[in-house]
């Protein structure tokens, strides 16, 4: 059976009544198999693959009818949904995101689009695929750790392309402006530097697969309450030094062949029909040359959406109307929608076609290495678990405990994963059968990697599990272990924001428990940050995040030593839902139509932890922060700006006793006051880097900062300029604790719209 996702039900309705009878033939009227007429180049050159994008593009364009070309634009969605009586094409992939029509005259092939960012995902029904999940992508954000990001991507890539999908709908990277979102698990953080490494590296590696690879949710979208009806607010200065920066240059870094406009409004405007966002800042200012496709439902018109961007509507059963079919048609044929705009949005498709290889390069459903990819999914989990606490060394395991109490979380039998459209079923089925809504978000899945046995499998101790539902039983066996690891989760889904809580009552249970054991390690599940009212009575904690497909194995391998943890905070802890920007969500779940203003003008540019600098405010665990089980120190710093190019040197060396990686961060800040310059906050994360260091040894390295860094966004010359003065320079562990700092004299400069020293006529 199909469930609607929450928001969407009235738009059934309508679809239902009034619009299916007319549309079910267009879905099934049709059977391409472009691939199969590949490489007959003679009478359609643009299929020659030897030929640049561009140019096979324009052939293709000239050759096309309108009708065609009006193909190319109109997305369907992939799953049977028997409640309206839509069938999914014949020719789309079960239970997946979407699908556009093929042209086997013309040799275009079908589009088949999965979800999304940690790897195959499925929409809820009675087949799902099974495939390998990557840690979420907060986790991996939590690397920090680029080629890790690449590894996974082009892993998740490799088996959306040998399932049959020639594009993810991958690519994250809404700044996490309230740590509640749903989605935050979804993204890579709060910085837009970090965020754009990690994303960008996960793109180029979905792409490396002759497959594209999205970039969402274009933008703004930071909440899930109202997110189909809210309307952020944020002025352009602010949009483009934060946010805007992060998806700007995880693009100019990963050239994504599509871009997903948002559900949300920005300024008054559908985010799938802002000109503002689409046809200047995307398009024309960062110069752009893939294609916008609408998030599911994200489109609301034809005439405002095609002209101010838009050149794909995706998974038009979602829409009010399907408006880019018919109804398009007639906007071209009348001039509302001038040709130009049909052919450009045409070219724009056709070219990441061409440039990422899916007409030389046809995806195809072929065996899938399953076991070498659980692999990389365990690598990037164990290397994004960050330890917040570790008192008197107590992680790792030692030989000499007798006996250890596990509790909690079903971690006897798996790990839990986020919710929503990026769900991914596990190969093994789900551990925890019936867990979570009936309905989308749900279900809540739980991966069949057990933590328990894989920790039976590294001690000789005597493990006994209480599920910890009952706190005093818990306390029970507590109080009869030595050492009790307490797994504690937090469920986030898309559609639903969290509310910085465990779920239920485990805060209750691990007070309870740590009143009968001292010896308390905490593992948590975790979506996003949570709160931890009972942080001072337990002795060690570790963020797993959603750990993926081998998760529990990673966790394992961490808790034993196996692995040294290495992974730091990619966005702050607050202390408190009233240390943020916004103590309260704004809007209400309950009220769907609801058009609320959420005001980013608040913070502007200064998200996450520049916020609590510019606050003066101390959080639980500050952005960065992460503990080991060895220790590293910095030395040799030296910065230097010379031919407009401010380069960071120094030399990092592992102090302690045992192997392990450790991440160096850089940050930069004014020496004088950050608003006599326009600076958002007090200092901004200019660069870093991840060591692998035996004990004694010391590594030294080299940064090119992103001068935009040390630069304020012009909204009027639509340039960037660096203020002549002193800035600091400081290597640290985290956003609090910078361990060297020196100083540099920068001169005034002005940067081009990438953040390139502007020469004389150079307009961007
Ligand atoms: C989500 C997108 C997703 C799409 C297709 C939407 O609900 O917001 O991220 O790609 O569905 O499933």
């Amino acid at each position: 059976m199909i469930h609607i996702k929450r928001y969407r039900p009235f738009l059934t309705r309508l679809l239902t009544r009034h619009l299916w009878p007319s549309l079910a033939g267009l879905t099934l009227s049709f059977s391409v198999s472009a691939q199969t007429q590949l490489g007959q180049t003679a009478d359609r050159p643009w299929l020659e693959p030897t030929l640049n994008p561009d140019t096979r593009t324009q052939l293709l364009l000239k050759a096309m009818t309108q009708d065609e070309k009006l193909k190319l634009v109109f997305g369907y969605f992939s799953t049977d949904a028997s409640w309206k009586n839509y069938q999914r094409p014949a020719e789309g992939l079960k239970q997946s995101a979407g699908y556009i029509e093929g042209n086997a005259r013309l040799g275009i092939p079908v589009i088949r689009q999965t979800d999304a960012g940690v790897g195959v995902a499925s929409q809820i029904g009675p087949d799902p695929w099974l495939r390998t999940a990557l840690p979420s992508n907060l986790a991996t954000a939590a690397t920090w750790d680029p080629e890790l990001a690449f590894a996974g991507g082009q892993m998740i890539g490799n088996e959306a392309r040998l399932t049959g999908f020639n594009v993810m709908l991958a690519g994250g990277i809404n700044l996490v402006r309230d740590p509640r979102g749903g989605r935050t698990f979804e993204y890579a953080g709060e910085d837009p530097l970090l965020s754009a490494m990690m994303v960008a590296a996960q793109i180029r590696g979905v792409q490396s697969n002759h497959i594209i690879s999205t970039i969402k949710h274009f933008a703004f979208n930071n909440q899930e309450t109202n997110r189909n009806t809210l309307s952020s607010k944020i002025g352009d200065t602010a949009a483009r030094m934060s946010d805007l920066l992060a998806f700007q240059m995880a693009i100019e870094q990963s050239e994504p062949g599509s871009v997903m406009c948002g559900y949300n409004r920005t300024n008054g405007f559908y985010d799938c029909e802002s000109a503002w966002l689409l046809n200047e800042v995307l398009k024309t200012d960062w110069g752009y040359k893939g294609f916008v496709m609408s998030d599911w439902g994200a489109t609301h018109s034809t005439i405002p959406a095609a002209n101010a961007g838009l050149d794909q509507d995706s998974g038009f059963p979602f829409d009010a109307s399907p408006y880019f079919a018919d109804a398009l048609k007639e906007a071209v044929a009348n001039g509302h929608v001038p040709q130009s705009r049909l052919d450009d949005m045409t070219t724009r498709i056709l070219h990441a076609m061409f440039a990422n290889g899916l007409f030389d390069h046809a995806a195809k459903k072929a065996d899938i290495d399953f076991k070498d990819h659980a692999l990389i999914s365990r690598t990037d989990a164990e290397n994004s678990m960050v330890l917040l606490k570790n008192n008197q060394k107590i992680l790792p395991l030692t030989k000499d405990i007798k006996s250890i109490a596990i509790i909690g979380s079903h971690s006897d039998v798996g790990v839990l994963s986020g919710g929503g459209s990026s769900q991914v079923y596990p190969i093994g089925g789900l551990a925890v059968p019936n867990a979570g809504p009936k309905v989308f978000p749900g279900p809540t899945v739980f991966f069949p990697s057990s933590p328990l046995q894989a920790i039976a499998g590294r001690t000789s101790a005597a493990i006994i599990y209480d599920e910890g539902t009952d706190s005093k039983k818990a306390a029970n066996l507590a109080a009869k272990s030595d050492l009790v690891i307490v797994f504690a989760h937090q469920w986030l889904a898309e559609s639903i924001d969290g509310n910085l809580k465990l779920d239920g009552h485990q805060d209750e249970l691990i007070k309870t428990i740590a009143k009968a054991n001292k010896k308390i390690i905490v593992v948590l599940e975790n979506g996003g940050p949570v709160l931890m009212p009972w942080l001072d009575k337990v002795a060690a904690v570790l963020v797993a995040w959603y750990p993926g497909t081998n998760g529990g194995e990673a966790i394992a391998r961490v808790l034993s030593g196996e692995v040294n943890p290495s992974g730091h905070l990619p966005l702050t802890f607050p202390q408190s839902a009233s240390q943020l920007p916004r103590p309260h969500i704004d809007g209400d779940i309950n009220q769907p139509s609801l058009r609320v203003d959420v005001d980013y003008n608040i913070e502007g540019a200064a998200v996450g932890y520049k916020w609590f600098d510019r606050q003066g405010l101390k959080p639980l665990f500050p952005f960065g922060y992460g503990l080991s089980y060895t220790d590293f120190n910095y030395s040799d710093l030296h910065a230097e700006f010379s031919k407009e190019q401010l380069s960071v040197q120094f030399t990092m060396s592992n102090t302690g006793t045992e192997s392990g990686m450790g991440v160096a961060q850089i940050y930069l800040a004014p020496a004088e006051a950050q608003t006599a310059i326009g600076w958002e906050a007090p200092k901004r994360l200019g660069g870093f880097k991840k060591f692998d260091l035996k004990p004694g040894q010391s590594a030294a390295a080299s940064l090119v900062i992103d001068l935009r860094l040390l630069a304020v966004y012009n909204s009027a010359q639509k340039n960037w300029s660096i203020a002549a003065g002193d800035y600091n320079v400081s290597i640290a562990r985290d956003a609090q604790t910078s361990v060297i700092t020196c100083r540099i004299h920068v001169p005034a400069q002005t940067l081009n719209m990438r953040g390139e020293p502007q020469t004389f006529g150079d307009q961007k």
